[in-house]
């Protein structure tokens, strides 16, 4: 197997988390400044605290403040906003994550809206979105953010290329979208979905395809071009007897068939993932250091 073309994440987000620790070393050495994150779990959903706990483990590491509000499912939505408020106000606090999905009684628009957005380092607010879109400095969420870290330290040639983005979230598929367009990385880029007919015509003309459709391994073989980047976006759980666990973890990609074609993949895991969270601890310090709104 030719390892060269293999897109370790785990090894780049290493990298990023080193300079990120680097650097809070010297904003607390020049200022006395610590980042400080604030999260909000809310509900036991077993994955969303799996990540609440890694993100926070992130924290101590790279010698961050952080604290985590773990509130019942059944929490009232003003309750949450009224958190969301403390946070605002406490100028300890450089980042609040709420982590998402919520419970279906409280609305996710509102609270991702309450969150002052100078301090949204998952650039979820509208107001981050919004700049994003037009190029402006924003907080850019953070897979998306790790996916362009992964390009870029990579070496791959976006110039020109033929991007094609599966998926159309808010969390994903529509930021990396525009990011992709902006100047610095110069694809042409298509957004296909559920709906889209004939994928195969837009995946089979990509230069780079980018996947989050939450599908285990959907994007066999015959749907890529030769010399192609692939980036896998997905995490699914599939059935396995032969692990101790019952389960694998798999992306939306079928690493195996493609991996002869491709010039480039990201494998699941140890690939986008591990980035998500090098970049939120990126987005954090850039906060706590006024970088992006003074
Ligand atoms: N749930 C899944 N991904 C994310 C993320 O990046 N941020 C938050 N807050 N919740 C998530």
């Amino acid at each position: 197997m030719d390892e060269s073309k293999i897109i370790n994440g785990k090894e780049i987000s290493d990298i990023i988390k080193a300079e990120v620790k680097r650097e809070t070393e010297e904003l607390k050495a020049a200022t006395g400044i610590t980042p400080g994150l604030a999260f909000i779990l809310i509900g036991d959903d077993p994955a969303s605290e799996v990540y609440v706990r890694s993100k926070g483990k992130a924290c101590d590491s790279l010698g961050f403040y952080s604290v985590t509000e773990k509130l019942q499912s059944n929490v009232s939505e003003i309750e949450v906003l009224d958190l969301i408020q403390r946070f605002n106000d406490d100028n300890n606090i450089h980042g609040i994550l709420v982590q998402l999905p919520l419970p279906r009684h409280i609305n996710e628009e509102k609270v991702i809206e309450a969150i002052d957005y100078r301090k949204d380092v998952d650039g979820f607010h509208p107001v981050n979105f919004g700049r994003l879109v037009i190029g402006s400095s924003s907080y850019i969420p953070c897979t998306p953010y790790g996916i362009v870290e992964l390009l870029k330290r990579s070496k791959v040639n976006t110039n020109g290329a033929n991007a094609v983005v599966i998926g159309r979230s808010n969390i994903v598929g529509k930021p990396i979208a525009n990011l992709m367009l902006r100047k610095e990385i110069n694809s042409t880029v298509s957004i296909c979905h559920s709906a889209t007919n004939d994928l195969r015509d837009f995946t089979l003309n990509a230069d780079i395809i980018i996947v989050a459709m939450g599908k285990a391994e959907f994007i066999k073989s015959d749907m890529i071009k030769e010399g192609s980047v692939v980036i896998d976006v997905g995490i699914n759980r599939v059935d396995d007897t032969s692990k101790q666990r019952g389960y694998r973890l798999t992306g939306d990609v079928d690493f195996n068939s493609c991996f002869e074609k491709v010039s480039k993949i990201t494998p699941v895991p140890g690939g986008v993932g591990p980035m998500t969270i090098a970049m939120l601890m990126k987005n954090t310090l850039d906060s706590a250091k006024g970088k992006i709104y003074r």
